[in-house]
């Protein structure tokens, strides 16, 4: 079986690079079995990182996901799924979090989340956020934690915190299109061993519309999707998360596995898709 390329955490834990994306999964009946089919294709293909929230269809996300996990942890020579999911900012109070977490693992079917990501910051106080996560860690219902759309200046207000310094991940907007992290981020987070998640890695998919990719992607012989992917994944300790409802979809992106970024490539999408000139601050979706 092919496997997509790997990301090492900061405790060493091996995960693939390239994992599946599930916002607006799960929002309606209608797509319910297509989007169990396409997490179970991707999974297939070693795609085994699932990223997910109790946001996403409130709830209805991490039902699909955990449809189309079950059973999978147990089959020998396949690799375990790791699943990522997020807590809201409103339910990360010390005692919030703990129900919100097992809420999340009840309908994922699992004993415990392999990450565990503060969705974005809210008004509650980061300090009770990482004493939670930290219980939920020593209570075993989560493996590790970390948050998600943090810039520099949270991240060190978050490492300035006991524990804080334990945050395993950090997931941003980041694709051709939107290369704020490219101005300091990426770098305090490999500096400080935070992995980073590149979300909306397909600009939600306007950017596959984009004339200058396509022209790039037909001299690099691969499609538009899969040049956006490659391009972040040929960054070293990133995990780049793509969202697909549709099997068609998933092999597509997975073949960015099998795209070599050229020197020539490389500076064609930095001419078309150049890196920040000056400070930047991430966006959020
Ligand atoms: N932490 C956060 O705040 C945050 C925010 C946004 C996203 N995320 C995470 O990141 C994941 C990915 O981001 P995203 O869903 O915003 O956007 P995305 O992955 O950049 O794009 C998803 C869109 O691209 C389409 N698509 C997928 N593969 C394609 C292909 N090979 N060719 C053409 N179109 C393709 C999908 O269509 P189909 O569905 O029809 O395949 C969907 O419309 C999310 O699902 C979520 O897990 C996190």
């Amino acid at each position: 079986m092919t496997r997509s390329p790997g990301v090492t955490l900061r405790d060493g834990t091996r995960v693939p690079a390239l994992g599946l994306g599930t916002w607006r999964m799960g929002e309606s009946p209608a797509t319910h079995d297509r989007e169990v089919a396409a997490l179970r294709a991707g999974l297939d293909l070693g795609m085994t990182l699932v990223d997910t929230a109790e946001m996403y269809g409130e709830g209805g996300a991490e039902t699909v996901v955990g449809e189309a996990i079950a059973g999978r942890e147990t089959v020998a020579g396949r690799e375990a799924p790791f699943v990522v999911s997020k807590v809201y900012p409103h339910n990360a109070g010390e005692r919030s979090a703990v129900a919100a977490c097992k809420r999340s693992l009840a309908r994922l079917g699992v004993a415990s989340l392999d990450l565990y990501l503060l969705h974005w910051r809210g008004r509650i106080p980061l300090a009770q956020t990482v004493a939670a996560f930290e219980r939920l860690v020593a209570d075993g219902l989560i493996r590790r934690w970390g948050v998600s759309n943090f810039d520099v200046d949270d991240m060190e207000e978050l490492f300035a915190l006991p524990g804080g310094d334990r945050c395993s991940a950090n997931q941003v907007l980041y694709n051709l299109g939107e290369r704020a992290a490219d101005w300091r981020l990426r770098e305090w987070c490999r500096a400080h061993a935070v992995t980073l998640m590149a979300y909306s890695p397909l600009g939600q998919g306007p950017l596959l519309r984009e004339r200058k990719l396509a022209a790039i992607a037909r001299d690099a012989q691969c499609t538009p999707a899969q040049l956006a992917l490659a391009w972040l994944l040929a960054r070293p300790d990133v995990i780049v998360i793509p969202k697909a409802g549709n099997i068609a979809h998933v092999r597509d992106n997975f073949g960015a596995t099998n795209v070599t970024l050229s020197a020539s490539v490389s500076a064609a999408l930095d001419a078309a898709f150049p890196p920040p000139r000056q400070p930047a601050t991430i966006s959020v979706i």
